[in-house]
Order: C-alpha cells, then sequence, then structure tokens
C-alpha cells in the first residue's frame, strides 16, 4: 500500500491496487475517507484543474504579530495544493502538474508570482495584492506578469494612481528583465482569499479575464520611454548595468541549454556553437533573438559571429549592457588596431589568397568543377552541354520561353525599331513606348495598379529594399531569403532583422516586441524558395502586415509563371485582393525567359519610384530587345494555356516518381523546384557529376546555400519536359547512387 500526501498534510490518499499494470499508470491512489477533494477545472474538462482538500489532516497555522492565532479563529475551508491533477471515474488521482500559478512570459521563462509578490509588499495605501499571469487575448501562447492592486476608495483617486505607477516602476526597475510585471491593473473590489492572507490566483485570473469585476490597465509607460519611439535603437536598458558577467553567462548558457536541447552542464562557455554544439545558423537566429529579449539589447546581423560560444555572446552582452553603443566603433577599434599594412597588389589580399585556395582545390580535376558549365543553346528539356545534348534540369527557364521562337521574333523587332540598347536613363533620353506597353502588361499580369522595370532583378532588389526604409524604420525578412534581400537589407539605413524561415509565429513575437519602435516596418519574403521549393503562407503574412500596420514585400523570383491557374503567381494561387501585397518584385530572368526586375504596386508608390529609385533614376532602361521579348513572354502566358498544364503535369510526374522512388524532397511538391537531399556536399557533387556523365544536368545545392549536411541536387522541372525523360532522370540518379554506394536519406 502506497501513501501520498502533501507536506502541509497528512497523507490523503492511497494506491491499493496490486496489479503492476494499475501501478504502471501512476495514480497517487484515492482520497482516504475522511478527505474532500475537489477540482477547480482549468479548462473544458471538469475532472482536470487545481486540486483542493479538506480535511482534519491539514495543518493549519497563523502567525498575527509573531503569535499563533488560534486555529478555531482560521477561516480555512479548502486547502488549495497548487497542484493540477486529473481525477478518473474511479476516483483515483493523477497529478499532471504544477499548479497554473505559474506564469510563462513572453521570454518563455518561467516566473513564480510568489517570488515577485514579496517586492510589492511596500507599497503604500494599497489593500490587498496579487501577481497572476493573464493572458491578452485568449488564444495567446504567453502570459503577462500582472500586479493586480485592490486600491479601496483610491481607485479613483489619478493622483494616487499616478504616483503608484512610479513606486510600481522603482521597484519594477530593480527586479530582474524576466521577473518584471508588465501589466498593472487596479480594482477597488476586494480580492477573493483562501484562507485570511492568500489571494486566489486562479479565481482572480479568472475573474479578469471574464470581466466579473470591475477593474482599469494602469500604463506602466514613463516620459523616458515615449523619447525612445523617435530613438529606435535603444541598445541598453540602465537597470541592466548591475548584471554582471557571470550572471549573464548563466542566463546565456540557458539559452544555449534550451536552443540546442542540450544539458546545461555539457555545454563547455568556450565550445562553439556550430563546430562543437552541432548547432545550424538557423539556431544562432533563434538564439540572438531569445538573448535580445531577455537582456533588451539590439543584437546586429554583423554581430552574429560574435555570437557563437557563451563566452563570446556574453561579452558582447556585458558591453552593450554597460553602454558601449557600438561595439566594434571606429574610436573603439583605433585602440586595439595593429599596424596596418597596406596592400597594393590585390593578389596579396586576404580575400583573393583564400578565393585562390579553393580555386585550386576545384580546380584539381577541371572536369569536375561543377561551375561555369558551358550550355551552347537555350535551356529547355534539353541542352546542349560541351557539344552533347543532355536533359537539362538545372535552369530557371520554367516556361521555356528563352529559346521560343515567338519571343525570339519580339526581341528582332524591337532591335529594328530601337537598336540594342535604351541609350540612356528612362527619366532622360532612354525612354520608348515599349518600356511603358511593358510595365502596364506586368501591371495587369501581376493584379496591381502600376508597375515599374529595371534592368536586373537582384539590383531591383538591392536598390528597393537599400531605400524604401530611412533610419527610423525596420526590415524584418525570412532568414532564407536570396542575397540580394540581404544586401538591401546591408545598404539601408533601416535596422534590419532576419526571422526564421516561414516561422509566423516568431515573427508576430517580433513585431509586438517592436511595432512602436518604428515608423514603418518592412517585411520582406519569397513566393517561392529557391533551396527547399516550399511556397510562403502569404495569406497568414498579409493578415500579420495588416495586424500590424506593416508594409508586405513578396520576391515572385521562382513564384511567378510556376503557381496559380495561369502562372500568375501567389496572388493567382492564393486568390489574394489586388492590395494585400505591397510590393510585387520579380524578375524577368525566370519564368519570364529573358532579363531584368520589375515592382508592381500602387499606382502613387511605382510613381514616387519612377523619380527616386536610384537603380533606376540612375541606370539605363532596360534593353529594347529585352523588354520586346518580355512583353510577348506575358502575351504567350495568357494565351497559351498549354504552358501551365504541361507544368503541372511535370511537377506531379517528378514528386510522384521520386516518392516511389523513396527520395526525400524537402519541402518542396508543388513547384517547379525540386530538390533531392543528398547529406553531405561531397556527395552532392559526386552525384552531380555521375549524372552529368549519363546525360543529365542536375548542378548541387551545397552549404553555405543551404544547412550543413543538408546538400541537394536542385532539380528544376520545366515545363517541356517529357513524363519519360522526369521519370529517366529518376531512375538514373536511383542507379547512379547506388553504383557508388552512396546511400540517399530517406
Ligand atoms: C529569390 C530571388 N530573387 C532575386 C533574384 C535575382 O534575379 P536575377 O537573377 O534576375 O537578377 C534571384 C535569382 O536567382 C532569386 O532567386
Amino acid at each position: 500500500v502506497c501513501g501520498f500526501g502533501m507536506t502541509e498534510t497528512a497523507i490523503t490518499s492511497v494506491e491499493t491496487d496490486m496489479s503492476l499494470r494499475s501501478r504502471l499508470k501512476a495514480s497517487v491512489g484515492r482520497p482516504l475517507s475522511n478527505i474532500d477533494y475537489k477540482i477547480i477545472p482549468n479548462g473544458t474538462n471538469e475532472n482536470v484543474g487545481e486540486m483542493l482538500i479538506k480535511s482534519n489532516a491539514i495543518h493549519i497555522a497563523k502567525l498575527e504579530g509573531g503569535k499563533q492565532v488560534d486555529p478555531e479563529r482560521i477561516d480555512c475551508d479548502w486547502f488549495p495544493t497548487g497542484d493540477i491533477v486529473r481525477i478518473e471515474k474511479d476516483k483515483r488521482v493523477f497529478v499532471e502538474g504544477r499548479c497554473k500559478d505559474l506564469i510563462i512570459n513572453e521570454s518563455g521563462e518561467n516566473v513564480y508570482p510568489d517570488e515577485i509578490e514579496d517586492f510589492f509588499s511596500v507599497l503604500n495605501n494599497v489593500e490587498q495584492f496579487s501577481v497572476v499571469g493573464i493572458k491578452k487575448h485568449k488564444n495567446d501562447i504567453y502570459e503577462d506578469i500582472c500586479l493586480v492592486l485592490n486600491l479601496g476608495e483610491n481607485y479613483y483617486n489619478d493622483n494616487f494612481t499616478t504616483q503608484l505607477v512610479n513606486e510600481i516602476n522603482n521597484i519594477n526597475s530593480k527586479l530582474s528583465v524576466i521577473k518584471r510585471i508588465n501589466r498593472v491593473i487596479v480594482t477597488p473590489e476586494k480580492l477573493p482569499l483562501v484562507n485570511v492572507i492568500k489571494v486566489k490566483r486562479l479565481e482572480l485570473k479568472s475573474n479578469i479575464e471574464n470581466n466579473k469585476i470591475i477593474y482599469k490597465d494602469l500604463s506602466l509607460e514613463r516620459k523616458e520611454s515615449i523619447k525612445s519611439k523617435s530613438e529606435p535603437q535603444v541598445f541598453v536598458n540602465k537597470s541592466h548595468h548591475e548584471l554582471e558577467i557571470n550572471e549573464i553567462k548563466n542566463k546565456v548558457a540557458d539559452a544555449f541549454s534550451e536552443i540546442l536541447e542540450i544539458s546545461k552542464d555539457n555545454i563547455q562557455y568556450d565550445a562553439h556553437f556550430i563546430d562543437d554544439l552541432g548547432g545550424d545558423s538557423l539556431q544562432i537566429l533563434s538564439l540572438a533573438l531569445k538573448v535580445e529579449e531577455l537582456f533588451s539589447v539590439n543584437i546586429e546581423v554583423v554581430e552574429y559571429p560574435q555570437c557563437t560560444s557563451i563566452n563570446d555572446i556574453s561579452s558582447l552582452l556585458y558591453r552593450k549592457i554597460k553602454g558601449l553603443k557600438n561595439y566594434e566603433s571606429e574610436t573603439e577599434r583605433g585602440d586595439f588596431l595593429e599596424k596596418v599594412i597596406p596592400i597594393k597588389n590585390f593578389k596579396d589580399s586576404p580575400e583573393y589568397i583564400e578565393f585562390h585556395e579553393r580555386e585550386q582545390s576545384l580546380l584539381k580535376n577541371p572536369e569536375d568543377n561543377p561551375y561555369f558549365v558551358r550550355h551552347e543553346s537555350p535551356l529547355l528539356d534539353v541542352s546542349l552541354m560541351d557539344g552533347h545534348e543532355v536533359l537539362n534540369f538545372g535552369s530557371y527557364n520554367y516556361a521555356c520561353l528563352s529559346g521560343r521562337k515567338e519571343v525570339n521574333d519580339a526581341a528582332k523587332r524591337a532591335i529594328d525599331k530601337y537598336g540594342t540598347s535604351a541609350s540612356g536613363s528612362r527619366l532622360l533620353a532612354g525612354e520608348k513606348q515599349i518600356h511603358r506597353d511593358l510595365e502596364a502588361a506586368i501591371a495587369k499580369f501581376k493584379n496591381a495598379e502600376d508597375a515599374i522595370v529595371l534592368v536586373g532583378g537582384h539590383s531591383t532588389n538591392v536598390t528597393f529594399i537599400g531605400n524604401f526604409c530611412s533610419k527610423k524604420d525596420l526590415i524584418l525578412y525570412d532568414a532564407l531569403a536570396h542575397n540580394s534581400i540581404e544586401e538591401g537589407c546591408r545598404l539601408s539605413e533601416a535596422t534590419a532583422k532576419p526571422f526564421p524561415h516561414n516561422d509566423i509565429k516568431l515573427l508576430e513575437q517580433m513585431l509586438k516586441v517592436h511595432r512602436d519602435k518604428y515608423e514603418k516596418i518592412l517585411i520582406v519574403i519569397e513566393g517561392v524558395y529557391s533551396m527547399d521549393g516550399d511556397i510562403a503562407d502569404v495569406p497568414a503574412f498579409v493578415a500579420l502586415k495588416k495586424r500590424y500596420g506593416c508594409f508586405l514585400f513578396v520576391d515572385e523570383a521562382h513564384s511567378t509563371c510556376v503557381i496559380g491557374e495561369n502562372g500568375g503567381g501567389v496572388d493567382e494561387y492564393f486568390n489574394l485582393a489586388p492590395d494585400d501585397i505591397d510590393i510585387k518584385m520579380g524578375t524577368l530572368s525566370k519564368g519570364l525567359g529573358t532579363c531584368g526586375g520589375y515592382l508592381a504596386g500602387s499606382k502613387e508608390l511605382i510613381n514616387y519610384l519612377r523619380y527616386s529609385l536610384p537603380g533606376f533614376v540612375f541606370s539605363v532602361g532596360i534593353s529594347p530587345a529585352l523588354a520586346g521579348a518580355t512583353l510577348e513572354a506575358i502575351n504567350l502566358m495568357q494565351t497559351d494555356k498549354t504552358i501551365m498544364e504541361r507544368m503541372r503535369r511535370n511537377i506531379k510526374c517528378f514528386v510522384d516518381q521520386a516518392k516511389k522512388l523513396n527520395f526525400n524532397i524537402c519541402l518542396a511538391g508543388e513547384t517547379a523546384i525540386i530538390p533531392i537531399l543528398v547529406g553531405s556536399d561531397k556527395n552532392a557533387f559526386i552525384l552531380s557529376n555521375a549524372m552529368s556523365k549519363n546525360g543529365i544536368f542536375v548542378p548541387p545545392a551545397v552549404y553555405p546555400a543551404v544547412p550543413k549536411n543538408k546538400a541537394r541536387l536542385r532539380f528544376c522541372v520545366v515545363s517541356d519536359h517529357k513524363p519519360e525523360q522526369i521519370k529517366h532522370a529518376l531512375n538514373t540518379l536511383a542507379a547512379v547512387a547506388k553504383s557508388l554506394d552512396i546511400q540517399l536519406p530517406r
């Protein structure tokens, strides 16, 4: 027989069942006959919730002025155990967890209200108080740490509450960041009590959440924090000054442990996050975001390389906390700079030396170099590679419009009319009717009011993202975004932060923290990602940008001409309203088969860009040949319905066959990019070469373009492929891998 009870009680339940099977279920048994149990449900199941006990077995005591009060005088009814239990039909009790008193706040930390309450016991003229976790909205994951105060008559006294907020702020600033209260609720009503003194937190919480009592929120904002709105880059919260380096290290170690799922005891403080501890770059991102939250500091993307060991990240934090605004500012670095040796010959620069070493190792076997492979024909289902016809699975000519006769003819007609160059910036001398016709066609194709065309896709991103935002703005971009987006962020004066790939929840957390600190916030995503072929959940991003009043930019390089009934991209695929996406960016070089980039959006925005976007104003207009060819390509997308029918057939055929052969296609499935996971970079190179020797062109994608050990062969399906070609390519890969004894991950 096993008996159970809390420290404050005698044994309250016993398990008498002798069968091993019942014992293994680990109940704490049934209540003894003289014990009453009761549950305060914490959800819809009325048999699950906090357990209350009533019995003589409970030890009751209270001190008043240091003297024990006569137990008869203590109004003790039900004793809240603080345990969340489940009671089964046969009255067996199972302890499911600790009481909801525990607050899990936005930093993900567990906070015990008792610890915090003590600090606020010094508040003057407050009748009762308690600390509870309260969610702002029903569906939120985290709770605010909320100080609830019964002010009695003072509830109606504004001078009193202003003074109170000051007192609360003073106390709060002495608490560690994760334990600070972030909401204050005041009420004139009595707080519910368990016994004479202890507040019933669950009941209080439910009363507030269900508006059962009169209450109001007091704003904790101080005047100084309003000032911070116009100074978005707040690095230092003065109250962290006292945090000493060991305390910081300890907290950083907790973050490492949580993110890497490794016990803290097994992490050396100088171990490298990736090389020693097996983390990856996306986890570094999560780590940086976590410590930003924990310490209320801003970690710049360029500082991420300093976030690779507990020691490094802690000293970075320490310096920020101590108020050294720019960790590597010029003046600061000047003190430590070694003597500079001028580089007069580029061959002596460290970057060239490193490049040269890499190049030499690649060129050891020139025929194995997977880069700069020459194709002497358009890249359609087949192409002429080094004089041989190969099956082509390596190009972005998704709709096979480059090489199509109608498109070639249109380019030639434009050359005959205008020559080969626009011969000037369009603003001054380079404008042609064909440019305007093309922009009107793009605007119609992309369901936008207007569009502007630039000479390159990459430069379109760099110049737009680099210039749309100012110092007072914030750019939040997907961590897997294309290099052109990252370059744009680097150029921009705005603060730029990546969010983990497609992680809507984390993006929302970032918006909650940052929205009010910045004027414009630009969210940058891609419609389809080029390494995995996955489609972004654009409607979710649209909802978020609307909720937080941000601008949404979607790069449609790999979604235009690939998804949507007529190849119209994400708007068509998700049936979006014309203005759901603020800036629709795309390249002409992929599905449309030419070269250039476009931005489509509202007429006001596009008109502004025509006069102010540096990459447009200070660069030549797109060549007439490309403008003419793209116009015809768009026309074909809208008139030749077989392009998209064949595209869909081929994507499906590829996915079905890959699954049949048990290949791992990463996140792909509905787009023309379908990677096959290989694992090591070395095997990806070997397989790409072996495929090429078998007449199939498919390039490898390796680290750092993809995470370590996630190298892949990146197949691109085009509309001209035939099902037999697709099956042949995949069967060849299976055979080649088998013959080379390479096991592909399932
Ligand atoms: C997502 C994305 N955006 C922009 C670009 C740049 O486009 P372009 O090659 O037309 O300059 C690329 C090119 O691969 C891309 O994948």
